[in-house]
């Protein structure tokens, strides 16, 4: 049976490692970001290894662009369709110096896309009887941080969001699962003020493994959150 995955945020960090992981495990993988040459490296890897990717450059911020990505993946890709929303951006700022700017392309690349991009398969994944979405949201949407009050905020309502959708599609055999993640080493770390120390973080493999984990879990289970940290916790 042909599985495959749609990843958006692919070209770096989790969304990269997480399509490399699907990949190894036999996923047919469609990969999701600006980043040409970044996703056209990635899908050379892969094919390099007897994998099949097809990269699909989008900018998700635009609402048409998730649903012409999904479109493209469609097209690209056989079989039950996955999606793992990991495009995200994080700008942690106290909310008295961000810019209204800053403040709707947060809530636009990490809530309003991951939701879009999700309608958009939904009827592929019904016209197949199944599929599965992971959203990937994170522990400042469950633990007030001052200076991620927007970051927080959109990763909270995307909790929401995982929960609401399950309920809406859990009877049509699709599968939704929040991962509730904590500090991972990746480029979402560069540009911040504060910088946990980034040996104590989780590695972007690891919670690929973790996320190729639960997408093969068995058709007769539901894993609606998984709560993923670094031993040593809030960092
Ligand atoms: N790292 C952490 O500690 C951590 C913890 C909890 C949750 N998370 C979440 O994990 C997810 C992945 O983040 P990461 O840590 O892997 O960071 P990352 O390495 O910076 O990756 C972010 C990805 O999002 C994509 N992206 C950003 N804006 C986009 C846009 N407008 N259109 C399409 N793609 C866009 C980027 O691709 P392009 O730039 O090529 O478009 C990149 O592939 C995010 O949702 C983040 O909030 C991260």
């Amino acid at each position: 049976m042909i599985r495959s995955a749609v990843v958006t945020g692919a070209s770096s960090g989790i969304g990269r490692a997480a399509a490399l992981a699907l990949a190894e495990s036999g996923w047919q993988v469609a990969l999701i970001a600006r980043r040409e040459a970044l996703l056209e490296a990635l899908s050379e890897e892969i094919e390099a290894r007897g994998g099949l990717a097809k990269s699909i450059v989008a900018d998700l911020s635009n609402p048409e662009q998730c649903a012409g990505a999904i479109e493209t993946a469609r097209s690209r890709v056989g079989g039950t369709p996955s999606l793992v929303n990991a495009a995200g951006v994080a700008r942690f700022a106290n909310l008295a110096e961000d810019s209204p700017e800053s403040v709707a392309a947060q809530i636009q690349i990490n809530l309003v896309a991951p939701i879009l991009c999700s309608r958009a398969i939904l009827p592929w994944m019904a016209e197949r009887g199944g599929g599965h979405i992971l959203n990937v949201a994170s522990v400042a949407g469950i633990t007030p941080f001052a200076g991620a009050s927007v970051y927080g905020s959109t990763k909270a309502g995307l909790l929401m969001f995982g929960k609401a959708l399950a309920a809406e599609v859990r009877t049509q055999g699709i599968r939704v699962t929040t991962l509730v993640l904590g500090a991972t080493d990746t480029e979402l770390w560069d540009a911040q003020s504060f910088v946990p120390s980034r040996g104590d973080m989780l590695r972007p493999e690891s919670v690929a493994a973790v996320i190729r984990d639960v997408l093969e879990s068995p058709c007769d289970t539901s894993i609606d959150r998984i709560d993923l940290m670094p031993p040593k916790g809030i960092l």
